[in-house]
């Protein structure tokens, strides 16, 4: 895996060329990796980084370069700004589009769900995600490149990221791919648990009401009904077990049984003590939550995978 915060070295974090160089001058150094695998300064903060900087590196066989911890923001403002040119150029591999994307992502998540969003943050959000729906719509192997980043869940910000991506890829077999069906789903999928802001997400099986205040946040950021929806209805099971209403079957809207199968298969991918293949986390899911989903969901799940 080569993701932005899966290799770190210090207080440097590892993100992919592309996507950085752009008209503005740097508000962050960039860094190289020195033959013995330090980070040596680069690019001065302030200092121009365009496509001709990025050409030359990348004719000297460099990927990726380094940034500090603490810039990792400004790094995704600069790419998201320029986001939807990247995606679009078919010149660059597919899987390095959606190392930017998912490592985007992830400080999108980080900035959105750190505390309640506001409608801006909700927005950003949406952009973000039709973005993807498009790439994934567009290029039948982005999906594939995108499920090859995700990763177990360590809080409510990769947990939400994993689940968004997730979720598209389940619609994507269940209902087809579609922009607008792929853009709600991982909307619902992201913020199925905006509830839970400024909790741990330990907090997720205890605390109740989450579902429901996720709902009614919702609602009032004006989003689409069905995503609202998703959000109560991601703990309902499908023999009625869950919560809070207790709803059984179809009677639970399709984007809350989609974003709630994928949610718990990311807590028994996650909550994992030693490591576990994808295969086997289904296989412990089927046992642990027997009768609590559909199963030809549960059976488009494991296509997600295939
Ligand atoms: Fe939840
Ligand atoms: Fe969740």
């Amino acid at each position: 895996m080569s993701s932005l915060a899966a290799e770190q070295s210090g207080t440097f974090v590892s993100i992919p060329l592309e996507g950085i160089s752009g008209d503005e001058p740097l508000e962050f150094p960039l860094y190289l990796q020195n033959r013995a695998g330090r980070p040596v300064l680069y690019r001065d903060v302030r200092t121009p980084f365009d496509a001709s900087h990025a050409a030359r590196l990348r004719a000297e066989g460099v990927t990726h370069l380094w940034v500090h911890e603490h810039d990792k923001r400004g790094y995704a403002r600069r790419v998201e700004a320029g986001l939807e040119d990247l995606l679009h150029d078919r010149s660059v591999p597919t899987e390095e589009r959606a190392e930017v994307l998912h490592g985007v992502a992830l400080v999108v998540a980080q900035d959105v769900l750190g505390k309640p969003p506001g409608r801006d943050e909700v927005r950003r959000v949406e952009r973000f995600l039709v973005s993807t729906a498009t790439l994934v719509v567009r290029e039948p192997g982005a999906f594939h490149a995108i499920r090859q980043l995700l990763r177990a869940g360590q809080d409510l910000a990769d947990h939400s990221t994993t689940v968004a991506f997730l979720s598209l890829g389940l619609a994507r077999q269940v209902v087809g791919a579609e922009p607008n069906t792929l853009v709600q789903a991982s909307l619902a999928g992201f913020l199925h648990d905006v509830g839970l802001v400024g909790k741990p997400l330990t907090e997720d099986d205890t605390d109740t009401q989450h579902a429901e205040r996720g709902y009614r946040f919702l609602r009032e950021q004006g989003l689409p009904e069905p995503v609202c929806e998703a959000a109560w209805a991601h703990h309902e099971r499908h023999d009625g077990s869950g919560l809070p209403r207790g709803l059984v079957g179809e009677s639970i809207p399709l984007l809350g049984r989609i974003v709630g199968l994928v949610d718990a298969f990311e807590k028994v991918y996650s909550g994992q003590k030693t490591r576990m293949g994808v295969f086997d986390a289904l296989r412990v899911l089927a046992q642990a939550y027997r009768g609590c989903f559909d199963e030809d969901l549960a059976v488009s799940l494991l296509r997600v995978f295939r």
